[in-house]
């Protein structure tokens, strides 16, 4: 593997995809403490019209690079200039310090002279940039979404999201498809902004109405995880896979009778989420992940875990793209990195690794002498890993 495509698009990427977000949002809570970025719809406004195109570095490698090579330059001057600091005044090491400084002033001159073009490093930004979903909004949009979706969108975007709805062609603008990546490359916070607040053209007319004051921002944000959930189900229904990473819908989880934690709380383990109807007899038990039975009514159970949830299985429904109905019997594989991975229905075969239907980055690795069809599943899994972005933002 060489340093060109291993480093960098594996941990090197991850660092500065995480590191990028971090500096945004400890600017945008430092801004807020000051009282310069006042709460917008419940969270603090994101005061600038740009933000860092995370989406852009994970598609152009050598821009990536470029960035890495700035902030290190950057990292590298300050600390330069710290220490010429500390060597002048506490220590009178005057000698010293002026090459401490020099060093500074070369490293900073060269983050400047590597400066990405602003075209690669920045997307645009609204004041909910940074928002996030808010947690009850899955719940309330699995189980409300496609009624106010059908009440104030289908009318343009079609029943699927298709943008062929029978208003489509009555607007400045015809409706995008969500059926492509249009989703992944926005934030929640952009989505909801653009929903809440209605988009315009570049000449000022607008190009789609906002949804109507009448209804809470909660309405907004039902509508966003319903839609979020809706076309992976319409992807993994017309294409067979997830093409864009998905993570597993949040629930409310019961293990052994301990008090309940969110599934988010299992990340780090390997899970096998199942769905069963209330009088199905549960699965057997694997070492190789934590299984959790998820049920829309409460069933007989003794032990394990299980999530008790209407809503969660609406929000398993949607992303499988089947009628809630025709969910029992199917089972999912989230991975240690809380990303749904694989799902088997329940007339399919036993597991294999045809059934991973989010593919990573990474190659595949070779199979061990004597593993069987979930072995290699799982080995795959493992070995291609997910990029953790999603609308280019960490999830
Ligand atoms: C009158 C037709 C119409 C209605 C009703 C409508 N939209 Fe749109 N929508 C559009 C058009 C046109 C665009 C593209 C606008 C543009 O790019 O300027 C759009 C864009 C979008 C986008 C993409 C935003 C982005 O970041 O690029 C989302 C998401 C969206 N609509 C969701 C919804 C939701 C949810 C509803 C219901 C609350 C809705 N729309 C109702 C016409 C409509």
């Amino acid at each position: 593997m060489s340093l060109e495509d291993g480093w960098w698009r594996g941990p090197g990427l991850d660092a500065l995809l995480a590191g990028t977000a971090a500096l945004e949002r400890g600017l945008l809570s430092g801004l807020h403490a000051l009282g310069l970025a006042p709460l917008v719809h419940g969270q603090p406004a994101w005061p600038f019209d740009v933000r860092v195109s995370q989406a852009m570095l994970t598609l152009d490698a050598s821009h990536a690079r470029q960035l890495g090579l700035v902030l290190a330059l950057l990292v590298a001057g300050l600390l330069a200039g710290l220490l010429a600091a500390l060597l002048r005044w506490p220590l009178h090491a005057h000698r010293a310090s002026a090459s401490c400084l020099g060093l500074a002033a070369a490293s900073l001159a060269g983050a400047a002279w590597s400066w990405p073009a602003s075209t690669l490093l920045w997307a645009p930004a609204v004041p909910t940039s940074f928002h996030s979903l808010p947690a009850q909004a899955q719940a309330l949009g699995a189980l409300q979404g496609r009624r106010l979706y059908e009440q104030h969108c289908a009318g343009c975007h079609g029943a699927n999201g298709d943008g062929d709805g029978p208003l489509a062609a009555q607007g400045p603008r015809w409706p995008p498809t969500f059926n492509r990546s249009l989703l992944w490359r926005r934030s929640d916070g952009e989505l909801f902004w653009h929903v809440r607040h209605g988009m315009r053209d570049g000449e000022g007319r607008p190009t789609m109405p906002a949804l109507p004051g009448s209804l809470p921002d909660d309405a907004a944000w039902a509508l966003i995880a319903w839609l979020q959930l809706h076309t992976a189900g319409q992807q993994l229904a017309r294409a067979g896979e997830w093409q864009l990473p998905l993570a597993a819908p949040a629930l409310d989880v019961d293990c052994d009778g301990a008090a309940p934690r969110r599934l988010r709380e299992l990340r780090g383990q390997r899970l096998r989420i199942v769905a069963l109807a209330p009088g199905q007899p549960a699965l057997r038990e694997d070492p190789r992940f934590q299984t959790v039975t998820l049920s829309a009514a409460p069933r007989v159970q003794s032990e394990g875990c299980r999530a008790v949830s209407e809503a969660g299985w609406q929000a398993y429904a949607l992303a499988a793209g089947v009628a809630s109905e025709a969910l029992a019997g199917t089972e999912f594989l989230v991975d240690r990195g809380g990303w749904l991975r694989a799902r088997r229905r329940p007339d399919d075969a036993p597991w294999s690794d045809a059934m991973l239907v989010c593919r990573g980055s990474g190659s595949a690795p070779m199979p061990a002498p004597g593993a069987d069809g979930l072995d290699r599943l799982l080995a795959r899994m493992d070995a291609e890993p997910v990029r953790p972005v999603r609308g280019g933002r960490l999830h």
